[in-house]
């Protein structure tokens, strides 16, 4: 699922075509925004795509309206991909530990849709991004992966959003691969990585 741009998106996408995501078939792409940049790639890659404009709906129907494509598809595992809109208890419940979202800051510090602006104006010297399950919080659910970047002295938010994007497009493939892969134990809210 994506809202913008979908550079995550295609990532995963790379990941496949690099045969690092064996246990990964990426079934379909929801928008909720019409004319995103994430259809692009959908389409340049012949994933099949639907738009549902969640500005003309409650978040409620917009979930069930994304859980019958997804009940069609059989989708097992759900991909928030640069996706801009909470979730309800329904999609939630329905699909428990079952969503991946990829956050660009190291939770928990800075949750939420403003975490570069925030990052900057708190003025930590080292960020990054988060992979993690989603629960019914905001940006609260167990952390599958992180990785780290150094902030300059001059960073910006966009030269901070552009450095932390590079390693979301690594580790959100990785940690989809892993919940692909059964390779993850809750154990409360920790993760346990498999070994094989
Ligand atoms: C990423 O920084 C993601 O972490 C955040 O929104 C951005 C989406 O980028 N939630 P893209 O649409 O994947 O290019």
């Amino acid at each position: 699922m994506a809202s913008g741009r979908g550079s995550n998106f295609q990532a995963i996408i790379d990941a496949g075509i690099r045969n690092e995501t064996p246990d990964v078939e990426i079934v379909q792409l929801v928008v909720n925004k019409p004319g995103v940049g994430a259809i692009q790639h959908a389409e340049k890659n012949n994933i099949p795509y639907e738009v549902i404009d969640s500005s003309k709906m409650s978040r409620e129907e917009f979930d069930k309206k994304t859980i019958k494509i997804f009940e069609e598809k059989k989708i097992e595992v759900v991909v928030l991909a640069g996706f801009m809109r909470l979730l309800t208890s329904v999609f939630i419940t329905k699909y428990k530990d079952r969503i991946l979202n990829i956050h660009p800051s190291l939770l928990p510090a800075f949750p939420g849709s403003q975490a570069h602006k925030d990052t900057i104006a708190y003025g930590t010297k080292i960020s990054g991004c988060t992979a993690h399950l989603v629960d019914e919080g905001v940006d609260s659910g167990p952390i599958i992966m992180q990785s780290a970047i150094q902030i300059n002295q001059n960073e910006t938010e966009n030269s901070l959003s552009e450095k932390i994007l590079v390693h979301e497009h690594k580790i959100l493939p990785q940690a989809l691969q892993l919940l692909c892969s059964n390779k993850i134990i809750l154990e409360g809210r920790k993760v346990r990585i498999k070994s094989d």
